[in-house]
C-alpha cells in the first residue's frame, strides 16, 4: 500500500491514499524523548502502536467519539480521515506526573480533583510552551468556540478511556490527544493513542514512555501487555 508522500513526522509518515480522500499512516519503529534530544529505534514498536491505536480510537468512535479511524491494515499502518491538523498538544490528567509536577509541584501519583485540560503548542524548538486560551486566540490559532469544543471532547475521550482501563485493573494517569479539521471543518480525534501517548500504571509499575524516558529498559515487553488488553475490543 503505497500513496503520495504528505508528510513525515518523528513517529508517523503521511500519505494520501489512493481514494485521494483518506491518508494512510505508517507507524514508524522510532521512539524519542526530550523534545527529539533522546532517540532510539526499537523493533515491534510501529507494531504495536498502531494497533493500539486502531482499537482505542475504534473504542472511542463506537461510544461516540468522533476520531479519524478508519480501518486498521496490519501490521503498522491506519487508514484515517484526512484532517488538518491542528498544532496544539491537549494533554487530559487525572493525577499529578511528569511536567506537571515539574511546574507546579505535589508528588507523582496524587489525584486531581478532577479531569484537567492543557494546551502546549506543537514545537520542539520552543520545547512546546502551555497556553491557555487566551493566547491561542491573541496567536490564531484556535478560536475560543473551537477550544471550547476541544475540551470538552478531550475530557469524554479521556474519561471513556479511563473507565476502559480501569476495567483491566489500570490507572490511567494522563493523556495527550491531538486534534485537526476534517473537509466539513468539524472538530476530530487525530494522531495516536498508545503507550507513548498516555501515563498507564497498574500496582506501581510503569507500562508507558516513562520507561524510556527514565531510561529502565526497553519499554515494548510492557506495551505488549497493554497491547493484549486492547485486544479485547474487536474491529
Ligand atoms: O510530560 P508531560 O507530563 O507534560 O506529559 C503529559 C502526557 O502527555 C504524558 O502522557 C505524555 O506521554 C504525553 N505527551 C506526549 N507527547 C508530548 C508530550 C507529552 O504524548 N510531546
Amino acid at each position: 500500500m503505497s500513496g503520495t508522500f504528505l508528510y513525515e513526522g518523528k513517529t508517523k509518515i503521511v500519505e494520501l491514499a489512493e481514494d485521494g480522500q483518506s491518508v494512510i499512516l505508517t507507524f514508524k519503529d522510532d521512539i524519542t524523548a526530550g523534545d527529539g534530544a533522546k532517540h532510539d529505534v526499537l523493533d515491534l514498536k510501529g507494531q504495536y502502536c498502531s494497533e493500539i491505536t486502531a482499537r482505542l480510537m475504534h473504542y472511542l468512535n463506537t461510544k461516540g467519539i468522533y476520531t479519524m479511524f478508519l480501518n486498521y491494515i496490519p501490521p503498522n499502518k491506519i487508514r484515517a480521515r484526512k484532517l488538518k491538523m491542528i498544532p496544539l498538544e491537549v494533554i487530559v490528567r487525572f493525577k499529578k506526573a511528569g511536567s506537571f509536577v515539574r511546574r507546579y509541584g505535589g508528588n507523582e501519583g496524587e489525584d486531581l480533583p478532577g479531569p484537567l485540560v492543557e494546551f502546549t503548542y506543537k514545537s520542539d524548538v520552543m520545547h512546546d510552551p502551555l497556553m491557555c486560551v487566551e493566547h491561542l486566540e491573541a496567536l490564531g490559532i484556535l478560536s475560543r468556540e473551537h477550544a471550547t469544543i476541544i475540551i470538552d471532547e478531550a475530557k469524554k475521550a479521556a474519561m471513556l478511556l479511563k473507565e476502559f482501563f480501569t476495567l483491566h485493573g489500570f490507572e490511567l494517569w494522563d493523556i495527550k490527544f491531538e486534534y485537526g479539521f476534517d473537509e466539513s471543518g468539524n472538530i476530530c480525534l487525530g494522531d495516536e493513542i498508545s503507550p507513548d501517548t498516555m501515563r498507564l500504571r497498574k500496582a506501581g509499575e510503569i507500562f508507558d514512555k516513562d520507561i524510556y524516558r527514565r531510561n529502565l529498559g526497553n519499554p515494548l515487553e510492557k506495551y505488549e501487555v497493554v497491547l493484549n488488553l486492547c485486544r479485547s475490543i474487536l474491529l
